[in-house]
């Protein structure tokens, strides 16, 4: 059970508040910057909210944040933007100090899901509602809410563009009538053992995989199957570079045997595994016999590559999307509501199931480059031909 009662308490400050930083808005009020209220609400005429990002160093969370921003400024909410460089500690900071400036709200998308409790403990005794952003916030009470892709399925996707990218599945999944028999070897990488998204991404795509491993077509020369054993702390590209890099010594004949492909959770890592892998001579595209390697995120580096034909896929992730849901449910926070959920089951954080609102995602191959990502305007075609975004 729920003992916090944030939204209903809250209501008539924020529903006040709103309506002053409405008027200011408009010229039509006197209100001055207001003195930051600790989040107890005490008719100051602005509504802070402390947005917490993880890292710039993917510019997936850069195009997040900003996104968030300039959405929740849009609404007339005052924005404390923060990254953290993937350091526990900084991030740890910045809330204790978006907390100690008075915000009202906070968004967080955590580095490591469960460091941030001593945070959660301060914001619920200060009633302050908490959003969890894209990475569920575990072992703590005080998450009030979560929006996210619906991360199994995003596993699913990676499972399945892999599978399709070995002649195994069509597009949608079904397994195609005169596929390979193999053995085809693979490998698998996991995302950081510390996010919660990680896991979920695994099982999607190992439920995926799993039946082709069983019936030999597909064959994990290494071994490495399990979550922890394949891991990358921090979704670091150098360490995925150099697990592949290890992985083609210890299992690969330093690049003679064959390998047709890489399970890869995330664009930074496929990238890191790319590079490994036109280091042992692998080839440098897909046509010239480079392993098939998903991805996650669209990050422009990525679909560059997969435009040139060296990565296969990646998952798309349209951070506009999660950010206008993350205001939307900040706007029922704010308004004394409970945020509206599509899921009240999955997302259990250890204490509690966190109530979630969970969108779809799209797999990118070069083939749909230009209708999901250009023609919806989330990279124009010199980003896409540059890898570069801005
Ligand atoms: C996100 C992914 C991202 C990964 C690395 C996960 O929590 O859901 O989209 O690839 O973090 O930043």
């Amino acid at each position: 059970m729920n003992m916090r009662h944030n939204f209903g308490r809250r209501a008539k400050t924020f529903a006040a508040a709103l309506a002053v930083g409405a008027l200011a808005l408009t010229g039509c009020s006197g209100g001055g910057a207001g003195s930051g209220d600790g989040g107890a609400g005490n008719g100051d005429d602005e509504i802070k909210i402390g947005v917490a990002m993880p890292t710039q160093t993917s510019e997936r969370w850069i195009a997040d944040g900003d996104a968030v921003k300039t959405a929740l400024e849009d609404e007339g909410y005052t924005v404390d933007l923060q990254f953290a460089n993937d350091d526990i500690p900084t991030q740890t900071q910045q809330i204790d100090q978006m907390i100690t400036n008075g915000a009202d709200i906070l968004v967080i998308a955590a580095i490591d899901g469960t460091a941030l409790s001593s945070q959660l403990d301060a914001a619920g005794a200060a009633n302050i509602p908490v959003l969890s952003y894209d990475r569920l916030i575990r072992d703590n009470e005080n998450v009030d809410f979560y929006v996210s892709f619906d991360n199994y399925k995003v596993g699913v996707a990676q499972g399945t563009a892999l599978l399709h990218g070995l002649g195994l599945v069509d597009e949608n999944g079904t397994e195609v009538a005169d596929r390979p028999t193999g053995p085809l070897n693979i490998e698998l990488f996991g995302g950081s053992p510390d996010d919660n998204n990680a896991g979920f991404f695994f099982e999607g795509a190992m439920d995926t995989i799993q039946p082709f491993i069983d019936d030999g077509t597909l064959v994990v020369q290494s071994g490495q199957t399990d979550f922890d054993t394949v891991a990358t702390l921090r979704w670091s590209q150098e360490a995925a570079q150099k697990r592949m890099e290890d992985l083609i010594t210890s299992t690969y004949a330093g690049g003679s045997t064959e390998l047709a492909g890489v399970l890869s959770p995330f664009d930074g890592i496929s990238r890191g595994v790319i590079t490994a892998l036109q280091g042992a001579g692998y080839g440098t595209s897909l046509e010239d016999g480079l392993p098939v390697v998903t991805g996650q995120d669209a990050e422009i580096a990525s679909v560059k590559l997969i435009n040139d034909g060296v990565q296969q896929s990646t998952i798309f992730k349209d951070t506009r999307t999660l950010a206008a849901q993350a205001v939307e449910a900040v706007k029922a926070m704010a308004e004394g509501n409970e945020p509206e959920a599509n899921d009240t089951e999955t997302y259990d954080n250890g204490v509690k199931v966190v109530p979630s609102y969970l969108l779809e995602v799209e797999t990118i191959y070069q083939d749909n480059i230009q209708e999901k990502i250009i023609d919806s305007g989330y990279y124009t075609e010199e980003e896409v031909n540059s890898g570069v975004a801005g």
